[in-house]
């Protein structure tokens, strides 16, 4: 692999539930440093798209390569399925995600959350993993909140707190599945400050949002899904001040009449 080499390129990707075909031949490639937003009215095939990346979905036609390395299959269509439980274990802790409802352990502490797939899927030494898991919830801001619940923490908190375990595997990137959905306003404002202050130190970062203002801050690279299909792809000037496609003018419309 070369500096060049993207860290995560999708090809023509396929992807059905039975006979509903969600991904109908998508193509991404997000290199190290991009940020890349999914947006697209609901149900055009944004989070399949996320989670046929890390593996949380089987893909039937298609590549999926990280950092240059393409997935082993074995079988076809609807039988492919990757043939090297070590391949995907890898690469799906580099690709680490951030989901809508947080998903953090409630019988844990949120410091035992953030400390829990380091120590029990990487097998990583348990001081060195503690202090790494206290510098990433003193970067998300929660360096107080170590040892409480997650019930006990705000909606804000619990996902910082579910950034600071994704960063805690020491990815190669991060993939968030509409990060700030699930939030009031003002707390999503200190999620969306956390995911700045990420791109801003140039990690690569796939994000699905319904948020344009997010999404025209953060990426480089913004990709409109439309039925399983990239509709309009750009910087965020090209997508926003020079719209092409009718589609995207009326989905920007509509999520500009929803603010
Ligand atoms: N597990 C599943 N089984 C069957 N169909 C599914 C499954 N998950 C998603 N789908 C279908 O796949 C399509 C794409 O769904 P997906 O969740 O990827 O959309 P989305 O763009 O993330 O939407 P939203 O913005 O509402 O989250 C939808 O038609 C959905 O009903
Ligand atoms: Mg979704």
């Amino acid at each position: 692999m070369t500096k060049d080499t993207p860290v995560l390129e999708i090809r023509g990707l396929h992807k059905s539930y039975g006979d509903l075909e969600v991904i109908k031949g998508v193509d991404i490639t997000a290199k190290r440093g991009d940020v890349v937003s999914l947006i697209g009215s609901s149900g055009s095939g944004k989070s399949t798209l996320l989670r046929c990346c890390n593996l949380l979905e089987d893909s039937q036609q298609g590549e999926i390569l990280f950092k240059g390395e393409p997935i082993n299959w074995r079988g076809e269509g609807q039988n492919r399925h990757p043939s090297d439980a070590r391949q995907v274990l890898r690469i799906r802790t580099n690709l680490s995600m951030v989901f809508q409802q947080f998903n953090l352990w409630s019988h844990m502490t949120i410091l035992q959350n953030v400390m829990e797939a380091p120590l029990t899927v990487l097998k990583r030494d348990r001081d060195e993993v503690e202090a790494s898991a206290r510098k990433y919830l003193d970067k998300v801001g929660i360096a107080d909140k170590c040892d409480v619940y997650p019930a006990q923490l705000s909606g804000g908190q619990q996902q910082r707190a579910a950034i600071a375990r994704a960063l805690c595997m020491e990815p190669e990137a991060l993939l968030f599945d509409e990060p700030t959905s699930a939030l009031d306003p003002e707390l999503e404002q200190e999620v969306v400050r956390v995911i700045k202050d990420l791109a801003a130190e140039g990690r690569t970062m796939l994000i699905v949002t319904h948020d344009m203002r997010l999404a025209a801050d953060v990426s480089n690279q913004i990709v409109f899904l439309h039925k399983g299909l990239i509709e309009e792809q750009g910087c965020p000037d090209e997508i926003f001040g020079n719209t092409r496609s009718e589609r995207l003018k009326v989905f920007l419309s509509s999520t500009r009449q929803a603010q």
